[in-house]
């Protein structure tokens, strides 16, 4: 179970807390009365959820670029965490075809830019406990096969995105190894883990070449939806469930430390790993008014056509079970859409469905 006073007071670092996940994590901890820091470049879309919500009234900001080691070590030991979350990336996979340098250059390089930033803090006794890299469902090698993937699957990835997110893990294993060592724990007291969910949506995702956003746009424009690999399938999952692990997940790091500095996953349902024209279908049909999709004929670049996590490690271990299925997740994403149509208070909005999801019961 999520602790709630835990967090009063706690100083958080996140990295990405101008993007989708990163503005969810900084209204839940700010909720939970955290004292949240932020180092990102500034919002990756225009709407953007960091705006919509005012994340900059509640959270020190620095906009900056991973790649910048000397910004982002002084961001670190500034802000003095004591626990690290690290998102920014570039997520899209699309984008990795058309620019793989950079991909490379912001999610590795800029993963072991953060992880020396964090030995200098450490040794300059900034008391940093736990850090989690986020990483992805795509690190692993991908079988095409029907069983989900566990944490100790070797890891690959066919396209730019979802290897540099592999080569992420492979660095923080090495680092967990060489520098934040288990075994010598009582010398540095940094628990370090990496963290795999499965596709997410929610409100407030207004991202490029992402398939729930870009049905949003195409309703709110009242065009007809296209669809590219109806049949690949996909964990789906609302965003408050990786969330919520990550939470929970930084809360025992912190207060227990090494047997939880490993890999986790956190994925949705395995009935919740449902196809491209699932999704698209079921949005059509919750949001009404003559929304209808057609599926593209094209010669796109390669993705995983299956995709699913095991959970079972973080249901054991954890206790860490999904809420909410992909249904309520749709629900949730298109209540948050027409409150934004209505012009509605948006931060009000995620707050409550923060609450609400709180509320519900997991069932491990
Ligand atoms: N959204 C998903 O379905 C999903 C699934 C699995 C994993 N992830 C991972 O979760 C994390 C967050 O994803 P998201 O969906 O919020 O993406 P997003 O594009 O909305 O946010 C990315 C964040 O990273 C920052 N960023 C990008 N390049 C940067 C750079 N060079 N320097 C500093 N900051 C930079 C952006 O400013 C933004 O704050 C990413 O690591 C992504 O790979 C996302």
């Amino acid at each position: 179970m999520l602790d709630n006073d835990f967090w009063r007071g706690k100083k958080v670092f996140i990295t990405g807390h101008t993007g989708f996940k990163g503005s969810w994590l900084c209204l839940w901890l700010n909720s939970l009365g955290a004292d949240v820091t932020g180092f990102s470049l500034s919002p990756p879309t225009d709407p953007s959820l960091f705006h919509l919500c005012s994340i900059l009234e509640d959270t020190k900001t620095v906009i900056g670029d991973i790649r910048d080691r000397e910004a982002l070590s002084s961001a670190l030991l500034n802000a003095k965490p004591d626990i690290v979350f690290h998102l920014a990336a570039q997520p899209i996979v699309r984008a990795s075809y058309q620019d793989p340098i950079y991909t490379y250059e912001t999610n590795v390089m800029g993963t072991i830019y953060l992880f020396e930033a964090i030995r200098l803090a450490v040794n300059n006794k900034v008391p940093i406990k736990a850090v989690i890299n986020i990483t992805s469902d795509k690190c692993y090698e991908n079988k095409e096969w029907v069983w989900g993937y566990r944490e100790n699957d070797p890891m690959g990835g066919y396209d730019p995105y979802s290897n540099s997110k592999s080569c992420a893990e492979l660095i923080t294993s090495s680092y967990r190894r060489s520098f934040f060592n288990p075994e010598s724990y009582d010398l540095h007291r940094v628990a370090l883990a990496s963290v795999r969910a499965g596709n997410v949506i929610g409100g407030g995702d207004w991202a490029a070449d992402r398939l729930v956003p870009d049905c949003i746009r195409a309703l709110l424009l009242g065009n007809e939806i296209k669809i590219r690999n109806p049949y690949a399938i996909r964990p789906w999952q609302h965003v408050l469930e990786p969330l919520s692990g990550y939470l929970l997940l930084a809360q025992k790091l912190y207060q227990e430390g090494v047997p939880y500095a490993e890999g986790w996953n956190f994925g949705p349902r395995d009935d919740d790993a449902k196809s491209v024209e699932w999704i698209v279908k079921n949005i059509c049909n919750k949001w009404g008014s003559h929304a209808s999709y057609q599926i593209e004929k094209g010669n796109y670049e390669h993705e995983a056509h299956f995709l699913k996590l095991d959970c079972s490690k973080s249901k054991q271990k954890l206790g860490w079970a999904p809420r909410w299925n992909i249904g309520q997740g749709i629900d949730k994403t298109l209540e948050w859409t027409r409150a934004y149509t209505d012009q509605k208070c948006l931060k009000d909005i995620c707050l409550q469905q923060i609450e609400e999801y709180s509320n519900t019961q997991a069932e491990v």
